[in-house]
């Protein structure tokens, strides 16, 4: 029985085979630490880490690659970007579609900080509305986070659209990238975003242990770095350094993973990211519309050929969602995820509580997959 992996918005896999490559030469052939010494693999390997993060800038539209501080994940990233901003009482406003990685750095900041936190609803498709955000809004909040796409949806989030209304106000504006970056254009400078958050495992098609934040210029002073350690250089001084992108990435960097992650950016400007996320689309819709027309099935978010992330979550009347992912994977060898995927508070929004089955396709799955999985949750 082949394997029909559907759980790219958990990770992407397969990655191309330059990804695997670069990450097995690095390793063998340099190995060495990054930013650490004068020596000449040292040098490499920080060329290494300057080519991934060039391209991560590349990518979301952002002119000095210095501003994209490596992470181990998306989670990291939006743990630096949430506790490095925020101070005790601070109002915050986000949406009903985050993820935990979200969510929970917000309830921590609730119970040790007093701050106050305010959601933005969905509507039935699972689209949240710009004035529905700008209505929390107030002049003294500090902080907007949203998703630019739900991991259980994959309906698309008006990013733009909440940067051009809060360009003028002091409050800033945190965009959790997981599900789109690398697919759906990002324009950090020209949509005015101040910080992007987003794992390099996923759509950037890097492998597991990359993510980054991204930090608008003039932000360092207000972003209180959370981790405090050795950078490689000001050793002698006991505060983080003021320059980026080492004020926010004490120890030693992930240098095998990102060297993976580089090579992810360079396929994907290889292939044209466009054409890849018009590939995801065209498999997503598909998927979303043949699991449509089944009986029992029924679809969470955007209608079946809306634009929406690669992600298409569904309930099967009846069924409970784990077991059908675990009779996917035994009968037919069809990897899907089932619960609540870290998104309790969406699921409660669209009347699903107790979870559903989600399906994720990524660049490398084929239509014929798409027409096996709509198959075989058919004969369930
Ligand atoms: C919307 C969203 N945000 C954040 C994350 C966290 O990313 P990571 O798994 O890299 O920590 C995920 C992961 O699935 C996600 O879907």
């Amino acid at each position: 029985m082949s394997r029909i992996y559907l759980d790219n918005a958990a990770t992407s896999w397969p990655k191309p085979e330059t990804v695997y490559t670069a990450m097995d030469v690095f390793a063998r052939e340099c190995g060495a630490a990054s930013g650490r010494g004068a020596y000449s693999s040292a040098i490499e390997s920080a060329k290494v880490v300057a080519a991934a993060r060039t391209g991560v800038a590349r990518m979301i539209g952002v002119s000095d690659p210095n501003r994209i501080v490596f992470t181990a994940n998306g989670t990291a990233a939006l743990n630096l970007a949430i506790h490095g901003l925020l101070r005790p009482g601070d109002h915050v406003v986000t949406t009903v579609c985050e993820h935990n990685s979200v969510l929970r750095p917000l309830h921590a900041a609730v119970q040790r900080l007093g701050c106050v936190v305010d959601f933005a609803p969905c509507d039935a498709q699972g689209h949240v509305t710009t004035a529905d955000i700008l209505a929390l809004v107030t002049p003294t909040t500090r902080l907007v986070v949203m998703t630019h796409a739900s991991n259980v949806t994959g309906a698309i989030l008006p990013i733009a659209e909440v940067a051009a209304a809060l360009r003028s106000s002091p409050t800033l504006l945190l965009v959790d990238a997981a599900q789109t970056v690398g697919r759906l254009p990002l324009d950090a400078e020209s949509h005015g975003l101040d910080l992007i958050a987003a794992p390099g495992h996923k759509g950037l098609l890097g492998p597991t242990g990359t993510g980054f934040l991204y930090i608008e210029p003039g932000l360092e002073a207000e972003l209180t770095p959370i981790w405090q350690g050795g950078v490689g250089s000001a050793s002698d001084d006991p505060e983080m350094p003021a320059t980026m992108p080492e004020r926010y990435e004490a120890g030693s960097l992930a240098v095998t993973p990102i060297a993976g992650l580089a090579d992810g950016i360079a396929y994907i400007e290889h292939e044209g990211r466009k054409v890849l996320c018009e590939h995801v689309c065209t498999v997503t819709a598909q998927l979303a519309a043949g699991l449509t027309g089944l009986p029992k099935v029924k679809l969470l978010g955007p209608p079946p050929h809306a634009l929406r992330a690669g992600v298409v979550s569904f309930t099967l009347e009846g069924y409970d969602a784990h077991d059908v992912a675990v009779a996917l994977d035994a009968s037919f060898g069809i990897e899907v995820r089932s619960g609540l995927h870290c998104a309790a508070r969406i699921h409660a929004a669209l009347g699903a509580p107790e979870g559903s089955v989600r399906m994720s396709p990524g660049c490398f799955t084929t239509e014929a997959e798409i027409e096996a999985t709509i198959a075989a949750v058919a004969s369930l």
